[in-house]
């Protein structure tokens, strides 16, 4: 059995996490997705609503389940028993950093790997961050992230901005 692990901060999940996610359950028995901490990010959404946004997104998918997780990415790996973590890039940049991340977690655990999966060319331009500050303003996010989560978003980046 084939299990893979797509590890994010997610705040918030977007259309294009879930093509990602989508894509990666396809070639494996299980998907893992892991709402996990990012100590580079401050992050808006609460671990459980991020797990919820994943959640609510995924549901139409079988093979897919949404874990929380607060430790390392290497333990959640262990735990899951996968066989690579999976990750979506966008760009050169992102290809240099998902590098870092593969060596500083092999380091950890000699076993680990990783998947990179190139992102859909039309959802690349989106991001956590621009969703935030379309929705900080008041803008349309529905073509940015999963239909079941836009009110849930809408309504709680319009009342952090009160
Ligand atoms: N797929 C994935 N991300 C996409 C994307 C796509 N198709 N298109 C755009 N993106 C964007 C995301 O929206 C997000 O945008 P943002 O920078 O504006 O927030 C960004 O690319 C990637 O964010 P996300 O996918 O949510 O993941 P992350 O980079 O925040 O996650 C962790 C990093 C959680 C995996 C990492 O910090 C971690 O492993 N933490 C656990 C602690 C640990 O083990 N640390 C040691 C690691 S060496």
């Amino acid at each position: 059995m084939t299990t893979l692990l797509f590890p994010g901060s997610f705040d918030p999940f977007t259309r294009g996490h879930r093509d990602i996610a989508r894509r990666a359950s396809r070639v494996c028995d299980k998907l893992y997705v892991a709402v996990m901490h990012n100590d580079a990010k401050n992050h808006f959404f609460s671990r459980d609503e991020r797990v919820y946004m994943a959640t609510e997104s995924l549901k139409a998918y079988p093979n897919i389940e949404v874990v929380g997780y607060d430790g390392l990415l290497v333990d959640v790996y262990k735990e899951t028993g996968c066989n690579a973590v999976v990750r979506g890039i966008r760009s050169e940049s992102d290809f240099r950093y998902e590098a870092e991340m593969a060596l500083a977690n092999r380091l950890l655990h000699p076993e680990y790997d990783v998947v990179l999966l190139p992102c859909r060319d039309d959802l690349s331009l989106i991001s956590s961050s621009i969703v935030k500050e379309v929705g900080h303003y008041g803008g349309d996010i529905s073509k940015m992230v999963p239909a079941e989560i836009v009110d849930f978003i809408s309504e709680k980046l319009k009342k952090g901005r009160n």
